[in-house]
């Protein structure tokens, strides 16, 4: 395109400033805008712009409030309070696993702002004794998971993973997955593929410029899925398969049960076209969105958008009203996605996020503010909840599926690599003890169950067990029954290692 015609797009749209600095450019420099820049809908941006700061703001956070009814309880399932019902939903889920009609999809778009690394977070090690990433463990849990299938049904099974990426992470994701060889996946059933980026704007909608021919550019929230699954092909690709069931999760939570069989069965068997996992809120200012009805409608109110009076409320139990902690696990059938794709998307609303962003100022200056200056506009991927046909919600228990990594470490933080680590290793602590083993210490002495708080600190058994050889626990009585260990304790394909014992 030449650049008259760019520039008055550019003015039609108002947006013309973004070339403020075009004469100060080197012509690579330019070519490399204008790609940017013709690869741009801007009359859509300035759409998306209108619409999200319409239902933005305070006063819409108040009405969402008063909207708001917890969710009912017929169309919940809890792993607690129906478990006599939880093998049942697992049978049905390891079927549907086994007629290879069940996918996964991790959300691994963001760009890990809060935990501040330069790289994708599913690339994490939290310090774990292996090792192990976010994106090995999850891996490794879809591995085990078919061989398990395929042990029951005595046949092949495989598991798709799609993984949804931004501009900011695929190439960093893809190569770290060709380098560790796709941890024993097959190449072909892990598919990668792009959610769409928009730039961000100032308070009134005109494009933010992070430097003299650069946008500032952000992938658009993990709603952006729905868009993606079209321009990349994805549901073709899952109906080439025989999909019919989706698990979309987030790549933070290292407890997360990838492709969890008593979820996908539990809402096969209630007819569900979507359902979402929660765990119970107990604190009324904990950073998890609730999923509620509003107006009579399934929908998430996230922790920005709830006041503080309506996330205290509690109930005559003493429990908190609105308890239904999302903890972005979904569930679709692929029959809704592809209405949501061909029908609803194009209507789902950006919601509004004040941030910092870094500008150039007029001199070409570049400004890191420090308070928000401009806005951020993303969908959600809980945004389509409205419009299923049947929704269910399934909790689960925190200590076994739910520890998200957000943060960098500090003293007393939450949420961060330390917290994550723990989890892992109390799950895994209780899951040895489940199977007749226990702990000593130096001395012989038996390690009570429950760790005793040490200066202050609640630290658990340092302990971790190769999701190849267990997915929740199960398989480890061979291994474990009547025996004493010494932390560090390391169970992997290779065997049973303690650590200090061999001197490692
Ligand atoms: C998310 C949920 C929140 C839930 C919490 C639990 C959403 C919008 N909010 O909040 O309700 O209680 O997790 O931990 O889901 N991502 C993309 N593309 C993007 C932005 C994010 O793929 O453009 C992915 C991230 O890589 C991550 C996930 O979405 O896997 C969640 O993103 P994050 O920003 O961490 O969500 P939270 O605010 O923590």
């Amino acid at each position: 395109m030449d650049m008259k015609k760019l520039a008055a797009i550019l003015a039609e749209a108002g947006q013309s400033h973004v070339l403020q600095f075009w004469d100060q450019l080197s012509p690579e420099e330019q070519a490399e805008m204008s790609l940017d820049l013709e690869s741009m809908n801007f009359m859509e941006i300035n759409t998306f712009f209108k619409n999200a700061m319409k239902t933005s703001g305070q006063s819409s956070k108040e009405k969402v409030d008063s909207r708001m009814e917890p969710v009912p309880r017929e169309v919940l399932g809890s792993v607690t309070r129906d478990h006599e019902s939880l093998k049942e939903w697992e049978e049905e889920g390891l079927r549907c696993i086994s007629e290879n009609k069940v996918a996964v999809l991790l959300l691994a778009g963001g760009q890990g702002t809060r935990l501040g690394v330069p790289y994708p977070k599913g690339m994490y090690d939290v310090g774990l004794p292996s090792h192990k990433t976010l994106f090995q463990i999850q891996a490794e849990r879809i591995r085990r998971l078919e061989q398990l299938v395929e042990r029951q049904y005595s046949r092949k099974c495989c598991i798709p993973w799609y993984i949804m990426t931004s501009g900011r992470t695929m190439d960093m994701t893809k190569e770290f997955f060709s380098r560790h060889k796709y941890f024993g996946l097959k190449e072909d059933n892990v598919l990668f593929f792009q959610q769409g980026m928009l730039p961000a704007v100032d308070i009134n909608g005109k494009i933010i410029l992070e430097g003299k021919g650069k946008l500032s550019m952000a992938p658009d929230g993990n709603g952006g899925l729905y868009r993606a699954l079209a321009t990349q092909n994805i549901v073709k690709d899952m109906e080439k398969r025989g999909i019919s069931y989706i698990h979309v999760y987030c790549v933070d939570n290292i407890l997360v049960k990838v492709a969890d069989p008593a979820f996908v069965g539990f809402c096969s068997l209630k007819g569900a076209d979507c359902g979402a996992k929660v765990v119970e809120k107990n604190n009324p200012t904990e950073a998890v969105g609730v999923v509620c009805k509003v107006d009579g409608r399934y929908q998430v109110v996230e922790y920005s958008e709830i006041t503080l009076t309506t996330a205290e409320k509690r109930s005559s139990d003493g429990r908190l009203m609105f308890n239904a902690g999302n903890i972005a696990n979904h569930f679709f059938t692929l029959a809704f996605l592809k209405e949501i794709v061909s029908t609803h998307e194009p209507h789902l609303q950006h919601h509004v996020a004040q941030k910092k962003i870094p500008y150039v100022n007029t001199q070409g200056q570049l400004i890191k503010p420090d308070k928000p200056n401009g806005i951020k506009m993303e969908k959600f991927v809980f945004d389509i909840f409205q419009f299923a046909k049947t929704f269910v919600v399934y909790e689960v228990l925190r200590e076994d599926e739910f520890s998200p990594l957000k943060n960098a470490d500090s003293q007393d933080g939450k949420d961060n690599p330390t917290t994550a680590r723990h989890a892992l290793m109390s799950l895994h602590h209780r899951w040895i003890l489940n199977a007749g083993g226990h702990f000593v210490d130096e001395n012989g002495t038996p390690i009570p169950a429950i760790p005793s708080l040490k200066d202050g600190t609640d630290l658990p058994i340092k302990c971790e067990i190769s999701p190849l050889v267990s997915y929740g626990g199960e398989g480890l009585e061979n291994l474990v029954t009547g025996r004493a260990f010494l932390p560090t304790l390391v169970i992997n394909e290779s065997g049973v290692h303690e650590l200090v014992k061999n001197g490692l």
